[in-house]
């Protein structure tokens, strides 16, 4: 058993011996034939038998108190089984979701789309008939659909906040002072999660032991949500999530599971409930809306003296204390002597706001990187020169060391990559042609992660851990890591996660999981390194694994016969430590855009883009591109087209499926080039990687905006940036 707790810098493993050369290596998706060959189970295609399906019944107004709810005609539906509507059978809320605590229904609605009830029958047909038979009728009373609304009695930040209000110096006086300053605000509108696989799980109870299929990010906070929930033991549910078709902060513990772990015991038999991409929109957690006012001052030289990003966000009115914490990339990136950074959270009727990739950076870097871009320009400075002049050498909210930054040379490397220097406005034909840059920043966190790795007599080694893979590559990055410590080829490595057996990983969120579970594993390895030496007589360090053999000295033994008759096993855990307060850490880079904006019509199609990010170390370069490709498209999306339209009557989204609320699609995504620089960071973890996956939405759809204003001269300050605004 290894446990590190991270209190100072990590002295590397044996894996940085790099002897296997498997580590960071493009190493494509060790489960990708199965995902596209079908052979990967997601959560609704577990092969489950005798199942029931359920639909949910939803609030049809965004506030009010339920009348009555008439069941008679659903009940009288071919193949339907029951409704469970309006008894006071249903669970508690879940403190994610929704009124956490509030029963599922208590018979009020907090917003539209809530969760009234549960139609179930024999096949999923059946059930969305049963569900769409039952009559909700409501006392409809005005609710409050504006963040705007809520200015006047907005909540200040509670203590222990993700971002608590930072606030440095005097800003109003250095802005009364300064020479040369911009303050402007920014919006961006209220987005949803809108993950490739919808929302669903099938539950089955054996006696009181409850097991959901589910997609679920974080299994082992999962289970501790879905426990207090339904009032049962957290050692009761085993929840199994072997692979996830998207989560980006949505999937933690949804309506689903609750659905359908009350209908499955009541009716004694399995249940499966899928949401609706509706659903999904309305009766699970968003992103709020932001207002940020953005004020910077600067001196001639450029150097900034006044640095503020303070923010209006929404939380749905009773709901859990999350807030979108829209400075978090900005409290750290320039330097200025007074600085403000600080959110208010209007209580609206609205779906709950919860996380939603890079919370904070994703929509907070969309106005900090382009009052940055304004502000370049106020002061006749390019935008990659102004930037360095306030690159500061401390984290300048703290005066904390930065754990590793190089964003200087990120810089320099995008803008060598991009052609920045040699770049040109110009007109072909009716398209106006244009560039922009933007940094992006995301903080880096660690979480506790605990992995099982097993060395066996046929020279395989097994991975264990209920860490999951939403698609991101973990399968991958953990038999390498395993690979890499252990001198096995990856193929000899088999990896298990998304099992509430298995020790308990970190899961995936906030991009900690690649890390911290990376870190997990390697320990673990580092138990099996060090009983494989003793066995062969030798100390760890004069010890080389190599393609399945422990060579010490002039022997050269195979894995498998040192190992003999019983498996070596390794527990490795990985816990955060002071160095999360001691050292600023984060991801860092610059994006950089060209995009042309049609003179007549005002479409935007963004032709290329690139980025350059410092992340530590690369665990994949396959994998990680892919991470940061992701992301990158996600700006795009940010910048010209996600916006969910709130009816301001009800509360309602207008555009509640795929149809209608824009993402980009093929044909909107360009060339993109991703580029990495190395510095392994041992303040942050034992593997020395920093957190990539939400850094590449980070300044993404800045620098696509800023592109949009070098082109046609119009500076949009409410996102997204559609054709109207332009014209
Ligand atoms: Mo994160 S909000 O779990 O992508």
């Amino acid at each position: 058993m290894t446990r590190y707790q991270m209190n100072s810098k990590h002295a590397g493993m044996a894996l940085d011996r790099g002897v296997q050369g498997v580590l960071g290596r493009p190493v494509p998706r060790i489960d990708g034939i199965a995902k596209v060959t079908g052979a990967a189970t997601y959560a609704l295609e577990h092969p489950v038998g005798n199942l029931a399906y359920g639909v949910a019944v939803t609030a049809p107004v965004g506030k009010g108190r339920v009348t009555s709810i008439d069941t008679a005609a659903a009940r009288a539906l071919p193949g339907v089984i029951d409704v469970i509507a309006g008894d006071g059978s249903l669970p508690r809320d879940t403190p994610v979701f929704g009124r956490p605590d509030a029963p599922l229904y208590d018979g009020t609605i907090g917003s539209y789309g809530e969760v009234v009830g549960v139609a179930i029958a024999e096949s999923f047909e059946a059930a969305r008939a049963g569900a769409m038979a039952v009559t909700v009728r409501c006392e409809a009373i005005p609710g409050r659909f504006d963040i705007r609304d809520g200015q006047d009695d907005a909540l200040a930040t509670p203590e222990g906040a993700l971002l608590p209000d930072t606030v440095v110096g005097d800003i109003e006086t250095a802005m009364r002072e300064a020479p040369v300053t911009l303050d402007v605000t920014y919006t961006t509108p209220t987005q949803v999660h809108a993950a490739m696989e919808p929302y669903g799980s099938i539950a089955s109870w054996d006696g009181d032991r409850l097991t959901l299929r589910a997609p679920v990010q974080l299994v082992t906070g999962g289970i501790a949500i879905i426990a207090r929930s339904l009032g049962i033991r957290p050692e009761d549910i085993r929840i199994l999530s072997p692979f996830i078709g998207g989560g980006f902060g949505g999937k933690t513990a949804t309506a689903d599971m609750l659905l359908a772990a009350v209908a499955a015991r009541r009716l004694g038999r399995p249940v499966k409930v899928a949401l609706s991409r509706r659903q999904t929109f309305h009766a699970t957690y968003g992103r709020s809306e932001t207002i940020q006012r953005i004020r910077l001052g600067a001196g001639p030289d450029g150097r900034l003296t006044a640095i503020g990003q303070d923010s209006l966000v929404g939380q749905k009115a009773g709901a859990s204390a999350f807030f979108e914490p829209v400075a978090l990339g900005a409290v750290a990136l320039y330097a200025g002597a007074n600085r403000s950074f600080t959110t208010r959270t209007a209580q609206v009727d609205l779906t709950a706001r919860g996380p939603v990739r890079a919370p904070g950076e994703a929509v907070g870097m969309l106005g900090l990187e382009c009052a940055m871009d304004e502000m370049a320009e106020k002061l006749g400075l390019d935008p990659i020169e102004f930037r360095k002049l306030n690159e500061p050498s401390v984290d300048p909210s703290t005066g904390k060391p930065f754990s590793t930054r190089r964003l200087v040379d990120c810089y320099d490397e995008g803008a060598r990559r991009f052609g920045w220097a040699e770049r040109e406005r110009r007109r072909e034909g009716d398209w106006l042609i244009g560039h922009g840059m933007a940094t992006a920043s995301r903080v880096n966190f660690l979480a506790k992660a605990t992995a099982r790795v097993r060395l066996g007599p046929d020279g395989r080694a097994a991975v264990e851990t209920d860490m999951t893979d939403l698609g991101t590559g973990t399968y991958t990055i953990l038999a390498q890591v395993a690979g890499e410590a252990l001198g096995i080829p990856v193929e000899g490595i088999d990896v298990r996660l998304g099992d509430s057996e298995y020790p308990s990983g970190s899961g995936s969120g906030g991009s900690f999981g690649a890390a911290s579970s990376a870190s997990s594993v390697a320990l673990a390895c580092e138990d099996i390194v060090a009983e494989l030496a003793r066995r062969m007589g030798a100390a760890s360090a004069d010890m080389t694994l190599k393609d399945g053999h422990a060579i010490a000295g002039n022997r050269r033994v195979a894995l498998s016969e040192l190992v003999g008759a019983s498996p070596i096993e390794g527990l490795g855990t990985i816990e955060p430590g002071s160095n999360s307060a001691s050292w600023s850490q984060s991801t860092h880079g610059a994006q950089f855009a060209e995009v042309a904006v049609h003179a007549v019509t005002g479409e935007v199609r963004v032709r290329r883009m690139l980025a350059v990010f410092d992340c530590g170390r690369v665990l994949n370069h396959r994998t990680a591109r892919s991470q940061a490709i992701g992301g990158m498209i996600w700006g795009i999306g940010y910048a010209l087209h996600e916006h969910a339209v709130v009816d301001p009557r009800t509360g309602a989204y207008v555009n509640r499926d795929l149809a209608e609320y824009h993402v980009p699609a093929n044909a909107d995504v360009p060339q993109i080039e991703v580029f990495f620089i190395e510095e392994i960071d041992r303040q942050a973890n034992p593997v020395g990687a920093k957190g990539l996956g939400e850094a590449g939405i980070s300044g993404a759809g800045a620098a696509v905006a800023n592109a949009v204003h070098d082109a046609c001269g119009v500076r949009v300050r409410d996102y997204p940036i559609t054709p109207d605004k332009l014209l």
